[in-house]
């Protein structure tokens, strides 16, 4: 039988009252492209949203990258930004970046995350989409649930998970052709950490069983101001992560989420805020933040999906969210000051630059008397 390919592409191409939400007119038109153009091609397709990114994710036999899914879906956005422009939507189209479609989504704007995969008989696995961030925001939990026995209880308990995992970790400040490293667990985690504490440069791209060399992790890595050369919106990350069995718990990939850690892309993509776990469809308000990630459980059988559990839907994660606006509260009350907005380079992009150009000419130097 044929392998089984899990693909999530996502854009923002538009949403209403600023960068909220797309309207349900927009993700009904999405959605219903998808199901009718895809009839033959996909075996099974869930269209959700995070803040204002759509996401589609779908199920097929055809292989990562393969053109036929990601014109699917390119023309899906294409038509959806047609629909946003005719309600005025904000920013309709914005991430479609180039003007025509060459091969594959990647490098064209929209993000992506896909694994082909051997579907075991029970195939459980997580849907997380984050927006206002960037990838880097996926590092650390992805770390901490797969490298570290706080987290992950399965490295003490068992024998499999203790095996260890690849890591295969990007250099996307280099952009002439994919830069990568592979690094495994548990012999090298200090080497690891040293790259993930740079969550700008180094992204994690994807995570591999050392006991049975299956995928666990599949994620983006897409960098817009890469593509574009200029600011052009938070490259918002999708990921998709197998579960139990050889793989660690949901729970365990979960947990790290109860941190809140401080990532970029809170207001104009410039400022950090904490990362709020939410519930599916949720919106964005406060300071255009703050960040926030959703995460969907779903089971598979022959490529049909289950409906989705809501991971973040829980008594639980409402204490979180409530510690996590107490951080989002605490670092704004710094505004624009040292740690509250992103170091240069992310900077560069923006008009920041233009503002530091001027003010060049009138410093001057104090001759030494
Ligand atoms: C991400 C997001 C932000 C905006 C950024 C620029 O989903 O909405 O990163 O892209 O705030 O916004 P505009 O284009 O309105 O200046
Ligand atoms: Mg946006
Ligand atoms: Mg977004």
């Amino acid at each position: 039988m044929a392998k089984l390919t899990l693909s999530v592409i996502k854009a923002d191409i538009g949403s209403i009252g600023g960068h909220i939400k797309p309207s349900q007119k927009l993700l009904q038109t999405v959605e219903k492209y998808i199901k009718e153009k895809g009839k033959g091609l996909i075996i099974d397709v869930y269209v959700g949203h995070t803040g204002d990114d759509i996401a589609i994710l779908s199920t097929h036999k055809k292989g990562v990258l393969n053109e036929k899914i990601h014109k699917l879906c390119w023309d899906a956005f294409i038509v959806g930004t047609k629909a946003a422009k005719d309600q005025g939507l904000y920013g309709a189209g914005q991430d479609l970046l180039k003007e025509s479609f060459a091969g594959n989504v990647r490098g064209m704007g929209p993000a992506v995350a896909e694994m082909e995969i051997e579907e075991r008989p029970a195939e459980p696995f997580l849907f997380f989409a984050a927006d206002k961030t960037d990838p880097g925001a996926f590092d650390l939990p992805l770390y901490l649930a797969f490298a570290d026995p706080m987290y992950n209880a399965g490295l003490l308990l068992s024998p499999k998970i203790k095996k260890g995992f690849k890591f295969m970790i990007m250099d996307v400040s280099y952009t002439k052709a994919d830069r990568f490293i592979e690094l495994v667990t548990p012999e090298e985690i200090y080497d690891i950490a040293v790259l993930l504490r740079d969550p700008e440069r180094f992204v994690v791209e994807s995570i591999w069983s050392r006991a049975n060399g299956e995928q666990a992790v599949a994620a983006c890595t897409t960098r817009l101001h890469n593509i574009a050369g200029k600011y052009v919106g938070k490259d918002d990350p999708v990921m998709l992560v197998r579960s139990q069995h050889d793989f660690p718990a949901t729970g365990e990939i979960l947990s790290p989420y109860t941190i809140g850690h401080y990532v970029a892309g809170f207001m104009r993509g410039s400022h950090n805020g904490p990362l709020m776990p939410v519930k599916k469809n949720s919106s964005i308000s406060y300071f255009d933040g703050p960040p926030v990630v959703s995460c969907l459980a779903f089971s598979v059988k022959n490529g049909k999906l289950t409906e989705p559990a809501d991971c973040f839907d829980q008594p639980y994660w409402d204490y979180v969210r409530n510690k996590v606006s107490q951080k989002a509260e605490e670092i704004r009350r710094q505004g624009f000051f040292g740690a509250a907005m992103l170091s240069m380079s992310e900077l560069e992009y923006t008009g920041v630059v233009e503002t530091l150009k001027q003010l060049e000419k009138r410093f001057k130097i104090r001759r030494s008397r």
